[in-house]
């Protein structure tokens, strides 16, 4: 398994981990997105990214069939929405989802995104509430811009903000203008998401350079997009081929030509 510092708080997670939207939707479908969640942790892609949003609450309840015996190994994100990010309505929506998950704690949990609907500082109370309860043990956003990620962190007291989960993907990299920077100034974790673009990204340059390396372009992307210490990726896979490429994608190493090459091609 290949881990990394999870930004200030040095915990090791992994830098592949396992996303899970559409994930819970089909009842007849949740044996095998179970099975692939388990085969995903069995091959070190122990970071499973959740949310309450996510199948109406199926797909938590896939991922705590999925952790079952295995908590202690899985790194476990799950996201609040904004509707609920009241004082009140987040710790609802906690309990929620914690038995969703059937677990007693939640690794990372994420405002969804920004609203105005409650003021943030309500929603921050409220998680360092969760936090001091031991239900959570660490706190963050996601799609948070700069200006936002600044009204986060002077709004929290006692804790600090562990991640930005963001959209990060070969054709889409406008993170790495300012978000990207500005988390790493403040030892924030980068969890980028829908790192495959629905295979948009599949040049002509990326094609060699998988070639060249004996890996697939998917492979390829995965590892130019966790190129830096602050950055993770979470595809989602249900297809057993897919979780084990997506787990083999870390196993080279780009070459400084090469990481320039994607560059500039991208
Ligand atoms: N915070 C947010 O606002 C937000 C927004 C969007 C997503 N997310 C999170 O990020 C996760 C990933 O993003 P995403 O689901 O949008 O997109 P994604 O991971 O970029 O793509 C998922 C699609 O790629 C396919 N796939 C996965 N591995 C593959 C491989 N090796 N080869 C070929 N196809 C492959 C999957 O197919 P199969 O399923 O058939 O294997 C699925 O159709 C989500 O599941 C969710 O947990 C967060």
């Amino acid at each position: 398994m290949i881990t990394r510092p999870f930004g200030w708080t040095g915990v090791p997670v992994a830098v592949v981990g396992q996303g899970t939207w559409r994930m819970g939707e089909r009842r007849a479908a949740e044996a095998d997105e179970v099975a692939a969640l388990r085969l995903g942790i069995k091959l070190g892609l122990t970071h499973i990214d959740t949310a309450e949003m996510y199948g109406d609450g199926g797909a938590e309840r896939v991922v705590g069939r999925a952790i079952a015996r295995r908590r202690a190994r899985v790194f476990v994100t799950t996201k609040v929405l904004p509707q609920n990010a009241s004082y009140a309505g987040t710790l609802r929506a906690c309990r929620r989802s914690l038995e969703r998950l059937r677990t007693d704690y939640i690794d990372l949990y994420l405002l969804h995104w920004w609203s105005e609907r409650h003021p943030i500082g309500e929603t921050t109370e409220a998680m360092e509430e969760l936090v001091r309860r031991g239900l959570v043990r660490f706190i963050g956003v996601s799609n948070f811009d700069v200006p936002q990620l600044e009204a986060a962190r002077a709004a929290l007291g006692r804790e600090r903000l562990a991640c930005n989960q963001v959209l990060y993907h070969l054709r889409d990299r406008e993170i790495e203008r300012e978000v990207l920077p500005y988390c790493v100034r403040h030892g924030i974790a980068v969890v980028g998401y829908t790192p495959l673009a629905r295979g948009g990204f599949l040049l002509v340059v990326v094609a060699e350079i998988a070639r060249r390396h004996h890996r697939t372009p998917r492979q390829v992307a995965l590892n130019f997009l966790t190129r830096r210490p602050a950055l993770f990726t979470i595809p989602k896979a249900s297809r057993p081929e897919h979780i084990r490429e997506n787990a083999a994608a870390l196993d080279f190493t780009l070459t400084r030509a090469e990481l320039a090459r994607i560059n500039a091609a991208f």
